[in-house]
């Protein structure tokens, strides 16, 4: 064959197994044999192993790349992925519309878009000039982790959009975002499993977490054999003529990805009930798990208005699914200690299969909570996965009571270092308060070094433990003065793993502000918190310096969480922390900042836009310099008024003297 003829073969090839791929894979109606398939592969890669200059990224014998990698790199996401707030009731949801209606106001329409939740992990996939660069996990919504050459191995992921006539040229070219649920069918988990047990090796717990631990896997051909599906939820990029989520998954179903089949749109709120109940009975004849719907505004551009409220957008609910319930014996009632030094009663209990795992403790939550519920030692009880994941007691069965059941008693001293516990009037938790607890100690070093805040790579609870026995580490600041010595004393090390720690622990000295104020485990402050305070400090010594109020001007802190985090920064014992921890060479890093034209300029935005949405206004002004507030204060530049203002804020605005601006010289100023 010349050169030409072997290309052209090796093009239509290309073509027809895609083709083929795309029937079996999103579709689900195959129309030939698999060993037809099985052929035509094996014909396709002996011609590009033949002639190699032939072969293309998006050929179809490209799907596993050759080399495990060493690990994945974190990449920021260009939109944040969110979460979805979760409601429990019809009422929840009724309440879900009365706000957005309220908030809308005019721009409010009826109209809901429906789908499965489904019980998968979050990824997200770039498509530039049409062809798949790019595939992360959710990661902490801001950053995730490049998964693409295990993306890449998804039968259902086309590699090249599907070319459709309906579909305007701009989706072809440059940047092009979809966002979808990894899954493992029921079937494949199975599969799986029964392979294993045969194999002798352990069972995995369930569908979500073996997808979940499978897009981890570093080698992509171990991925490629377990057999993954993904089905896309979202459109990011707005492409014309795409003004609602219905239209989104349309979109998507034309460009030739999986989405999920069983959506509809639902014309007004009475509906949504019904979809719910429908799939609720429904639910284990789907090919994978679920544990509720998503109802989302399907106008896209009320749904942009609308914006986020801490990490979920305001336009789309999670309906969850009543959570599974069992019954099994409580053996004990026994307390842990927690880092904020929270003692909290948990319930060991008769190992039991619930929503597809085992449990055999549950949190029972408080002491207040063990008497509210009257559960014994002894009995027998209700269990539930909240939300399918944290299995709680729901409640004991009194009438199978022996009499011989025995009743809690909250210790009035911490089960760990013998101290009395406290509890504040208001509160319903009692806690140790004992600086020096070493169960409070254990927790705070195991946060520090978590993955969300130092990342220190092979610093897990086995290691922590390990230290606090030998006495090499006494608060997490002695983490950085570890030496291998030190390491290779100890059992669990020997020369290479000790190296290896040591490496990464000094690795991290260099940390960014926001992960280094969420490991000081202030309580109150999570991560969202931590980024917005480093984000509106800029520097360590700026926040240890911050005044109550000038905490409460940190965007979305209110007084609880600024008098947490200024009791903490006013406690000698941290305070001396953290000039430790400046002693041993830890260096938060300030934040960086683009600079631009509207550098040290702080907006805060009231109504709505009707150029974008609240997020994309941030970035546009980050962009070029500038910040987003939430709220007006003194340091605020410009209010921008759109429709609908708030009256506080313009009012605010006007007290302070702020320039008030209107859309059009907003525009003009970030343009
Ligand atoms: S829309 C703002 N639709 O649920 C996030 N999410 O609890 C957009 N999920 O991270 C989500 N099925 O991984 C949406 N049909 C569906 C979904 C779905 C599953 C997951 C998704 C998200 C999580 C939020």
């Amino acid at each position: 064959m010349s050169q030409e003829s072997v290309a052209r073969r090796a093009a239509q090839l290309s073509d027809l197994l895609n083709e083929y791929r795309y029937q079996y894979h999103v579709l689900d109606s195959p129309t030939v044999d698999d060993a037809v398939y099985d052929s035509l592969q094996v014909e396709l890669r002996d011609l590009e192993e033949a002639n190699p200059q032939i072969v293309t990224p998006d050929s179809p014998t490209q799907r596993v790349g050759a080399e495990p990698l060493a690990k994945f790199t974190s990449v920021e996401h260009q939109t944040p992925m969110l979460s979805l707030s979760d409601v429990f009731s019809h009422q929840e949801v009724l309440a879900w519309e009365a706000r957005m209606r309220k908030l809308l106001g005019d721009n409010f329409r009826e109209e809901y878009y429906a789908e499965i939740k489904m019980d998968g992990l979050a990824a997200s996939l770039i498509y530039e000039d049409g062809v798949l660069v790019r595939g992360l996990t959710r990661g902490n919504g801001r950053v995730g982790e490049d998964v693409t050459s295990n993306l890449r191995t998804i039968e259902a992921i086309p590699l090249r959009l599907r070319v459709d006539k309906t579909v305007p040229k701009s989706v072809y070219t440059g940047r092009f975002e979809v966002r979808g649920e990894v899954l493992m069918y029921k079937k494949v988990f199975e599969e799986l499993n029964k392979q294993r047990a045969k194999e002798d090796k352990p069972l995995f717990a369930n569908p979500r977490n073996t997808a979940a631990g499978t897009i981890r896997q570093l080698d992509p051909k171990l991925v490629a054999a377990r057999k993954l599906s993904f089905h896309v939820y979202a459109v990011v990029t707005d492409v014309d003529g795409v003004t609602t989520h219905a239209g989104e998954h349309e979109l998507a179903h034309k460009l030739g990805f999986k989405v999920e089949p069983h959506s509809e749109t639902l014309k007004d709120i009475s509906q949504i009930e019904k979809f719910l109940t429908t799939w609720e009975n429904k639910r284990l004849d789907l090919p994978y798990n679920t544990d509720g719907v998503v109802v989302t505004l399907n106008d896209r551009k009320a749904f942009q208005r609308l914006g986020v409220v801490g990490k979920a957008p305001r336009g789309s609910v999670a309906y969850k699914f009543p959570a599974e319930q069992v019954t099994t014996k409580l053996k004990d009632i026994q307390v842990s200690v927690g880092r904020t030094g929270a003692a909290t009663p948990f319930a060991v209990l008769e190992p039991v299969l619930v929503a597809g795992s085992t449990v055999q403790m549950a949190t029972l939550h408080n002491a207040g909570e063990v008497a509210r519920k009257d559960v014994r030692i002894g009995d027998t009880v209700i269990i539930q996965k909240a939300g399918d994941i944290i299995p709680e007691v729901v409640g004991p069965l009194k009438e199978l009571r022996t009499g011989k059941e025995k009743q809690f008693v909250m210790p009035k001293d911490c089960p760990v270092c013998g101290q009395p516990l406290h509890k504040e009037e208001k509160e319903a938790i009692w806690r140790c308060i004992n600086f020096d607890c070493p169960a409070v100690e254990r927790e705070r070093i195991i946060h520090f070094a978590s993955k969300n805040a130092f990342d220190i790579e092979g610093m897990g609870e086995k290691n922590v433990d390990a230290f606090l026995t030998a006495g090499i580490v006494k608060d997490v600041a002695d983490l950085f003065i570890l030496t291998e010595e030190d390491l290779l004393k100890l059992e669990r090390f020997a020369e290479i793993s000790a190296k290896k720690l040591i490496g990464s622990i000094q690795q991290r000295k260099v940390v960014s502000l926001d992960r280094f104020i969420f490991a000081l485990g202030i309580r109150h402050v999570g991560e969202q918190t931590a980024f917005d305070i480093a984000d509106h400090f800029g520097s360590l010594q700026k926040f240890c310096s911050a005044t109550r109020e000038q905490l409460q001007d940190v965007p979305g802190i209110g007084t609880v969480v600024a008098s947490s985090a200024y009791d903490w920064l006013n406690s000698e014992r941290h305070q001396a922390l953290l000039q430790k921890l400046a002693e041993v060479g830890v260096e938060p890093q300030p934040v960086q900042r683009v600079e631009g034209p509207l550098t040290g300029a702080n907006f805060v935005i009231t109504g709505t836009l009707d150029a974008f949405g609240r997020d994309e206004a941030g970035e546009r002004i980050a962009a070029k310099g500038g910040k987003l507030q939430n709220s007006v204060t003194k340091d605020t530049s410009y209010v921008v008024v759109g429709d609908d203002p708030g009256a506080s804020k313009v009012a605010k605005a006007e007290k302070l003297g702020i320039e008030r601006i209107d859309e059009v010289a907003f525009l003009r100023m970030i343009r």
